[in-house]
């Protein structure tokens, strides 16, 4: 049997040069954090873009980045700035981002984008070939590289291919504006699987395979010309046992353990023993539903003024993207609204809400998740939100209430969160009321069912279904053939 090979545009460390020397830190989102805990039990190789551009590395560093990368099992395609900026910043989240979470007014067709784009991808297939021979599995992944299992068949026409989008497929009626739409359902279609978070990206994929290209589809099969291809929903799951035992130790934590975050935490609860901690934790991102969260705060606030200096949001926003227009314009008005509303409301004592524009450690990260009663997830539209899995699983007494917009994949598998729609503005803000209110046993008994199903489906159990449906449908089509 051969190995395995990750193709992602993120690898699961970025490297960063400061005075000539090197460091290597984790990536931020969930597709490099998931990924992490299933690449780090096995034997593979995981082969992405360094966040390096080959300007910024200098002639002499280049062996010991390779270094670097070796240690975390992964492997370099180098990039120049200018496909950097056409292929990432250009048609990955300036086209293909904004059109598959609905955002179709962001969205840009540019011509160019779209040529780097596929000349990117190109580089990716030609590293995985390089690399692989044909016993080997090839697991490609998200929307940056949708032409690459094609380009890899062309050459390796029996080598096992599976890709996985970690983002939303969107409805035909938004798809079929893409002016590539045609190219890229064929870039696909060189997989012999294709795994989507949940059925309704499947469903839509399946649709718009049918409607541009006339293929026959038998229920979740796709004919192409003497190959079948398989669709299929694998809902991502979280690292279960990695965030709950350190939640557990967490809390075993003496003083002088704790980090200095948590200490903040700690002297806050202690002053304010009744005031409830808010947290929300997202990429700096417009479909993260950021901004229409904070008004709704500021209306909840003025609603009901009883909960003033009873309530606090701590809002870590990671920055993102920062060189594509949308995500400069959000910063700013993320900035402003946070300004606006601690201005306005703030009292001596009390600052409603604590803003955090950058990434944290996984320590502080716990120690957030640990310390908030209520986690508040808004996205306007996500793939999934591994977030809202991440708090309810470190929530070892089984307390804290998890408000989940119904429009992130997650919310499928969360029935027992309090879903609401993120552009009803009343329901946002009467659904906090809510959490603040919900009886001790009730979160309990909410939490336990949703802690069961996360611990069963965890992240390892999605990989493994992925890469059995894989070698099933390998098997499959070797009959037929
Ligand atoms: N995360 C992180 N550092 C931070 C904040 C978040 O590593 O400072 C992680 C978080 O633990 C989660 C991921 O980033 O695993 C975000 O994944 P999610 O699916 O919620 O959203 P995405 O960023 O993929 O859209
Ligand atoms: C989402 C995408 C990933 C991406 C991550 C972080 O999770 O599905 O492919 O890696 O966001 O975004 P970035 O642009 O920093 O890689």
């Amino acid at each position: 049997m051969g190995k395995t090979i990750i193709i992602s545009n993120r690898l699961p460390v970025q490297l960063q040069i400061s005075n000539g020397s090197i460091t290597a830190v984790p990536s931020v989102g969930g597709l490099a954090t998931g990924m992490k805990s299933v690449h780090s039990g096995g034997d593979s190789l995981w082969i992405g873009w360094s966040g390096l551009t080959d300007e910024e590395i200098p002639k002499e560093l280049a062996p010991q980045i390779d270094k670097a990368l070796a240690e975390h099992g992964s492997s370099k395609v180098n990039l120049s700035q200018e496909e950097v900026d056409g292929f990432y910043f250009g048609f990955s989240n300036r086209t293909i981002w904004p059109l598959f979470h609905y955002f179709l007014e962001y969205s840009e067709f540019e011509l160019d984008s779209w040529n780097t784009y596929k000349n990117v991808n190109q580089k990716f297939a030609d590293a995985v070939l390089a690399s692989s021979d044909e016993e080997d599995t090839i697991w490609i992944h998200d929307y940056q590289l949708m032409l690459v299992p094609q380009m890899v068949r062309k050459q390796r026409p029996n080598i096992a291919i599976g890709f996985f989008l970690h983002i939303p497929f969107p409805s035909y009626e938004i798809f079929r504006t893409l002016p590539w739409r045609e190219e890229v359902l064929e870039g696909l279609l060189g997989s012999d699987l294709i795994g989507f978070h949940t059925y309704d990206y499947e469903r839509h994929f399946l649709s718009s395979v049918r409607r541009l290209l006339g293929l026959e589809v038998h229920f979740n099969e796709i004919d192409v010309s003497n190959r079948l291809v398989k669709v299929d929903s694998f809902p991502m799951g979280i690292d279960y046992k990695k965030f709950s035992t350190a939640a557990k130790n967490h809390g075993n934590n003496k003083a002088s353990e704790q980090s200095d975050l948590q200490r903040r935490l700690n002297k806050h609860k202690e002053s304010t023993p009744d005031a409830k901690f808010i947290l929300s934790i997202d990429r700096l991102d417009y479909t993260k539903g950021i901004a229409k969260r904070l008004n709704a705060f500021e209306y909840f606030l003025k609603k009901y003024p009883e909960y003033k200096e009873k309530v606090r949001l701590i809002i870590l926003a990671v920055p993102s993207r920062s060189n594509v227009p949308q995500y400069q314009l959000l910063k700013r008005e993320v900035d402003e609204l946070v300004g606006r509303i601690n201005g306005e409301l703030a009292t001596v004592s009390w600052t409603p809400i604590w803003y955090f524009y950058r990434s944290l450690p996984f320590e502080n990260l716990i120690d957030l998740y640990t310390s908030s009663d209520i986690a508040w997830l808004t996205p306007i539209r996500d793939g999934m939100n591994l977030v809202a899995k991440e708090y309810i699983a470190t929530r070892t007494d089984k307390t804290g209430v998890l408000i989940l917009s119904e429009m992130a994949g997650s919310a499928n598998e969360m029935n027992e969160a309090l879903l609401i729609n993120p552009n009803n503005f009343e329901q946002i803000s009467e659904s906090l009321y809510r959490a603040i209110n919900m009886p001790v046993e009730e979160q309990k008994e909410r939490n336990s069912q949703l802690q069961k199903r996360l611990e069963r489906y965890n992240v390892e159990k999605w990989a493994n279904d992925f890469m059995t449906s894989l070698r099933e449908q390998r098997e499959l089509d070797a009959i037929n053939i």
